[in-house]
């Protein structure tokens, strides 16, 4: 807290300051580098980005945007998708809905072969680089090690004839971090429909040059949702639709990786039915209960409008009744995890599962706890590290993987051959 008061009131002075002064040997800045090696990040350079409660976007600088976040203020960074969601309102007439989840059989068997050792080890070599900024060197390198360990997880795990259904890509961006997405394609010949697990793989100190073990934000849902993937191959899992895993590059720059994923998706009319969110799993403030965070903002609601609208034209509540994906994810938390779900709210443009509501795709998100218990001493600093405390907990993590495999087989389909 107080690094973070410090920090603010140095960057405010900065801000005050011609950009020139950077160069200067007498930094304003102090003990905060203004660069670092490896880094691509220019402090000065504009950007378009959109608040809460405005019209049109405004132009930053990048500075101005670190101070934004500083300040505890969320936005999309819109610079590169300034039209995602154009098509959005067609969308939204035509929203899926999600029938009650019955392949108990199948996810219990799954989430039993579930092993924290492997978010422990995964997590480890993750939070092993100084910083996963987006913009940076060692954030490169840290998305190369996970694309290599998904290679490495399919190679081993996967069976023969399932390999032939995956396909493990980069997606490149106009920063050097790309965003990652592994695909398992559906066998149904008819449905079209892709369900998306997601986390960011970024990470950044409030100050990004300095180090950023990025722990529980995000190393924690990109481990979770990782092992959950690790279990579904494993089990020769063959969704019906087409399941896709997705670690976004450069969530903490204001949403820009999963933004330009949503808008290419967007673009091809990719219809997916359904997206989850995974930011931060791993947080058990002391003195808490332990629980899983369900979002209920700026998420896929239950919807008021609908159900008025069906009275008012005279339908009956139960023929157009559509249970939001929010309210599906509950029921998921209530049959499979050991722990029971709280609704809590995160905000405006929170985690990536916003830029996939931008695109009029329902989207979930869920957390570690409710959002006022969430690890907010920790995150943005050098000390988001999982030895910091035994609040980080390994088994709230595995909790979240379970819940990825049942959003993957209950949202995705499965019928076992046997
Ligand atoms: C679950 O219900 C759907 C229809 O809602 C059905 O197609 C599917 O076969 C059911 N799965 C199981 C395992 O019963
Ligand atoms: C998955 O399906 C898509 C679209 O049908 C196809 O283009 C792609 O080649 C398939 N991927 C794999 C790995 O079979
Ligand atoms: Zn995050």
């Amino acid at each position: 807290m107080k690094t973070a008061a410090l920090l603010l009131a140095l960057v405010s002075a900065v801000v005050a300051t011609p950009l020139s002064l950077f160069d200067n040997a007498q930094s304003p800045l102090g003990d905060f580098p203004t660069t670092y090696p490896g880094f691509d990040l220019d402090l000065s350079a504009p950007r378009l980005v959109q608040l809460d409660g405005q019209d049109e976007p405004v132009t930053m600088t990048e500075l101005e945007k670190i101070q934004a976040k500083v300040r505890g203020i969320r936005f999309f960074d819109v610079t590169e998708t300034p039209d995602l969601g154009s098509l959005a309102h067609l969308r939204a007439v035509q929203k899926p809905s999600y029938p009650a989840p019955n392949n108990t059989q199948a996810v219990r068997s799954i989430i039993d072969t579930l092993e924290i050792q492997n978010l422990r080890d995964g997590l480890d070599k993750f939070t092993s680089f100084r910083t996963r900024y987006y913009r940076s060197e060692t954030g490169k390198e840290s998305q190369r090690w996970l694309l290599s360990k998904i290679t490495e997880i399919t190679e081993k795990f996967a069976s023969d004839s399932l390999k032939d259904e995956i396909s493990i890509q980069e997606f490149p961006h106009s920063w050097a971090q790309s965003s990652v997405i592994v695909r398992i394609n559906g066998t149904s010949p008819t449905d079209d429909g892709v369900v998306v697990i997601g986390a960011h793989l970024d990470s950044t100190n409030s100050w990004p040059f300095l180090p950023a073990p990025g722990a529980d934000d995000d190393g924690s849902g990109s481990m979770s949702i990782l092992e959950a993937y690790r279990g579904l191959v494993a089990a020769g899992f063959r969704p019906e639709r087409a399941v896709e895993f997705h670690w976004y590059s450069a969530e903490e720059g204001g949403l820009l990786g999963s933004q330009a994923v949503a808008r290419a998706y967007e673009g091809r009319n990719v219809n997916v039915v359904a997206m989850s969110q995974y930011d931060m799993t791993a947080w058990v403030k002391r003195g808490t209960r332990e629980q899983v965070g369900i979002i209920t903002d700026f998420v896929d609601p239950e919807s008021v409008f609908q159900s008025m609208f069906a009275v008012v034209l005279g339908f009956s509540p139960s023929s157009t009744h559509r249970c939001s994906l929010t309210e599906y994810n509950k029921k998921l938390v209530e049959l499979y995890l050991n722990i029971p779900w709280v609704e809590t709210k995160c905000g405006y443009a929170c985690s990536d599962h916003a830029s996939w509501r931008k695109g009029g795709y329902p989207s979930v998100f869920t957390i570690e706890a409710t959002f006022e218990n969430s690890n907010h001493g920790n995150i943005h600093s050098a000390n988001d590290r999982y030895d910091i405390s035994d609040e980080f907990s390994f088994e709230h993590m595995l909790e979240f993987s379970k819940l990825a495999v049942s959003f993957a087989i209950e949202l995705g389909g499965w019928k076992k051959a046997d």
